[in-house]
């Protein structure tokens, strides 16, 4: 695999970005991390702040390509209208800096590859999606449109852009399977509402290596699922991270209880369903490392 040198990289304290940011540099790659806090001299950082539309372009010289990670967390915390208004302006004023800034500099990187989500697709009940299907409602959808819509300055200006909807990512390290891990070993682990609806997953290894095929490769542009080929229901997957964890699962937490709990992210994140196939990495030829639940969780935990 041939990867551009150097890559600029935002969000890159964050779970993804730090995994990415670890396995570009075993890989030989340079990498220019962005960063909201002003670097120290000599450090190889370089500064950018979204909310305030600051980003030193100077410093993004000589860059071959970008990762775009950067964006208010969606699944902590409840979503106030503050929040809400963060996760959305984080996201489009981000990506509007960034592609504005990468389209301006003489000569232009490569390609730019940046982050969106499922949630893209909405709630698809039982039916399978991929990345022709058209999107669907509610305020992820809204966000995901508009977020994607931002790289438009950089492919404008010539930039292969890749979109990567994300799924759900499995680590020990972060995210979803972290929060479960410890009511699921508890024996306190059950089937969120009905149990369902489609969740479509990806391990961050998997991520990380989805994220260096659309950076070497061509032939990757636009929108790009990154999720395993085996989307699971929420009972299967609850079953199976129960078995793996050797832990019962019989309680079941009901719509209402989730509602109350988590507010508007029951509905959009929860419970909604999404069975979404990975036909753009398919059709360019990736090697899933983590393409079935259980064997993908037996790794990922310690
Ligand atoms: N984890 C998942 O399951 C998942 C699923 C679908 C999509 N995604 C998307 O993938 C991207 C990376 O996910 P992640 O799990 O690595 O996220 P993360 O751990 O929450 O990290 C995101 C990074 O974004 C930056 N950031 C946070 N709040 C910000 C704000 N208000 N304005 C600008 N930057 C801000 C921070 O980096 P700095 O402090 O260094 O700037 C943070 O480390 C995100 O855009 C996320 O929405 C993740």
């Amino acid at each position: 695999m041939s990867l551009p040198s150097p890559i600029a990289v935002t969000g890159a304290t964050g779970m993804v970005g730090s995994a990415l940011c670890r396995s570009l540099r075993d890989h030989g790659v340079e990498v220019r991390r962005l960063v909201r806090s002003r670097p120290a001299p000599g450090s190889s950082d370089v500064y950018w702040k979204p909310s305030a539309g600051e980003i030193d372009r100077d410093a993004l010289a000589g860059i071959e390509a970008a990762v775009h990670l950067a964006g208010e967390s969606i699944a902590a915390g409840r979503w106030t209208a503050a929040k809400k208004e963060r996760i959305v302006s984080s996201r489009v004023d981000g990506t509007r800096l960034l592609s504005q800034a990468l389209a301006a500099l003489d000569p232009k990187p490569r390609v730019l590859v940046s982050a969106s989500a499922i949630g893209f697709y909405g709630d698809r009940g039982q039916h399978p999606v991929d990345e022709n299907s058209p999107p669907g409602a509610g305020f992820l959808a809204e966000t995901c449109i508009a977020w994607e819509a931002e790289t438009r300055p950089a492919w404008e200006a010539g930039l292969r852009v890749v979109q990567t909807r994300i799924g759900v990512v499995l680590s020990d390290q972060g995210g979803a399977l972290a929060k479960m891990l410890t009511p699921f070993k508890l024996g306190l682990g059950g089937v969120l509402g009905d149990g369902r609806q489609y969740m479509s997953w990806v391990t961050l290894d998997e991520l990380v290596g989805v994220i260096e095929h659309c950076l070497a490769n061509d032939g990757v542009h636009g929108a790009v699922n990154a999720v395993a080929p085996g989307a699971v229901t929420n009972r299967e997957f609850t079953k199976t991270l129960g078995r793996v964890l050797g832990r019962p699962t019989v309680l079941a937490v009901p719509k209402f209880a989730l509602r109350a709990a988590a507010g508007d992210l029951a509905d959009e994140a929860l419970l909604a369903s999404a069975c979404v196939r990975p036909t753009r990495l398919q059709e360019t030829g990736y090697e899933f490392r983590d393409p079935e639940l259980e064997l993908a969780l037996l790794r990922v935990i310690p």
